[in-house]
């Protein structure tokens, strides 16, 4: 991967910056519910403010379809950064045209302007042409430290960036890439994949680019159940991808004999009869007929953490149980706790696995905890992220 021009490099003062930030955070009753994503990018926003440089900030939320939407306004946004950021901020209910130009050419040295959410309008996701050059029109200078949104081929991830030079990455956007680009480029041995979540067919191509670089696979979530079946356990009502099955024999087979484990639970956590309120454990990998698998079982848990405890590079990517009930967090609880008290190079990817660590209270614990869910995974998974490859090279 090669490294690209860093804003630390940039010559912004006076200058007009376009910043493309990942504000896409959930809001809870017209508040942002939780502010990781806006504390992540603002060592980007403190560096760029020292400069001198004068920036507009621009940014996602949610999926408003190309329509103005009231309730994914950036507002709540603009209200929790002006409390984090200390002040200078301003906010702009549009994000192209007279009221933006206005409003970014008479921002001072140091001073931020938040832009309304780009995705009002559909020409962001189409990258059209002319409504990046209505983003790019009063800028000088772009910057993206937006990694979430990185494997997004938008308007302002792939269009500005073709008509504003320089074209920096920020610190956050530096950081992932260099702490999920060492887990590809270099990994120290024994590297362990835990891999969770609901499906094996989203994972398919992190599995493929992953297998001639990890030592074991430490598989579980409803994924592991497809796994199993494909094994020829019994999962009895367990969510299985049934026109994945032949996929799941290929991957094992291809795993067989080979140098890469494939670890698949040795025991479950269920939900008798399907039945939430009646919660059980397996004795062993077969689940009974009409039980439903929610986390894996206490046996998994421990094997799965003594494998952590001798590894020096860990990925984890995908919750092993649906933690947000408590009946079915344990497993993913020993996992994090044993990353958090191994010495090795820990990395969280997606965003559901970046909750469990958070609720858990590990988040500090880990060496890294990416920002992005779909950027992390793609990047992962080999491909090419459009908003990293519209950024300049380093010098
Ligand atoms: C994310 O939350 O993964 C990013 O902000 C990208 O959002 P999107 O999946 O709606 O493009």
């Amino acid at each position: 991967m090669p490294a690209k021009l860093s804003v630390e490099n940039l010559d912004a003062d006076g200058k007009l910056v376009f910043c493309r930030v990942d504000y896409n955070v959930p809001l809870d009753e017209g508040r942002v519910g939780d502010d990781t994503r806006i504390r992540a990018a603002l060592p980007t926003l403190a560096l760029l403010r020292e400069q001198g440089a004068r920036v507009v900030l621009a940014s996602h939320l949610g999926r408003p379809k190309g329509r103005r939407n009231e309730q994914l306004s950036l507002r709540p946004v603009a209200q929790r950064l002006g409390e984090l950021a200390g002040g200078a901020l301003r906010f702009c209910a549009e994000c192209v045209g007279p009221a933006y130009e206005t409003a970014a050419r008479e921002l001072g040295r140091g001073e931020l302007l938040l832009l309304e959410n780009l995705r009002f309008h559909a020409e962001e996701e189409a990258n059209d042409p002319e409504f990046a050059a209505a983003l790019a029109r009063p800028c000088e200078v772009y910057v993206n430290d937006a990694f979430g949104t990185a494997h997004r081929a938008h308007a302002s991830t792939a269009g500005v960036p073709a008509l504003l030079r320089p074209a920096a990455a920020g610190l956050l956007m530096q950081a992932e890439l260099r702490q999920l680009g060492r887990l590809i480029e270099r990994p120290e041995s024994p590297f362990l994949a835990i891999l969770g979540g609901a499906k094996v067919s989203d994972k398919i191509g992190l599995i493929e680019n992953l297998m001639p670089k990890v030592d074991a696979f430490l598989i579980g979530g409803a994924m592991a159940y497809t796994l199993l079946a494909a094994r020829g356990e019994p999962v009895g009502a367990s969510r299985v991808e049934s026109d994945k099955l032949d996929l799941a024999r290929e991957l094992l087979e291809r795993t067989r004999g080979g140098d890469c484990e494939v670890l698949l639970p040795q025991d479950h956590v269920i939900a008798e009869g399907g039945d939430e309120a009646r919660v059980g454990t397996t004795t062993g990998a077969g689940i009974g007929d009409g039980d439903s698998g929610g986390d894996i079982g206490p046996r998994t848990a421990e094997a799965f953490a003594a494998r952590i405890a001798a590894a020096r590079t860990v990925l984890w990517n995908g919750p092993l149980g649906r933690f947000e009930l408590p009946a079915f967090a344990a497993g993913s609880r020993r996992i994090a706790e044993a990353l958090a008290g191994s010495a090795c190079v820990s990395v969280v990817g997606g965003g559901d696995t970046a909750a469990a660590v958070r609720s858990f209270g590990l988040t500090e614990r880990m060496t890294h905890v990416s920002t992005g869910g779909g950027a992390s995974l793609e990047l992962l998974s080999g491909l090419t992220l459009p908003g990293v490859a519209a950024l300049d090279d380093a010098p």
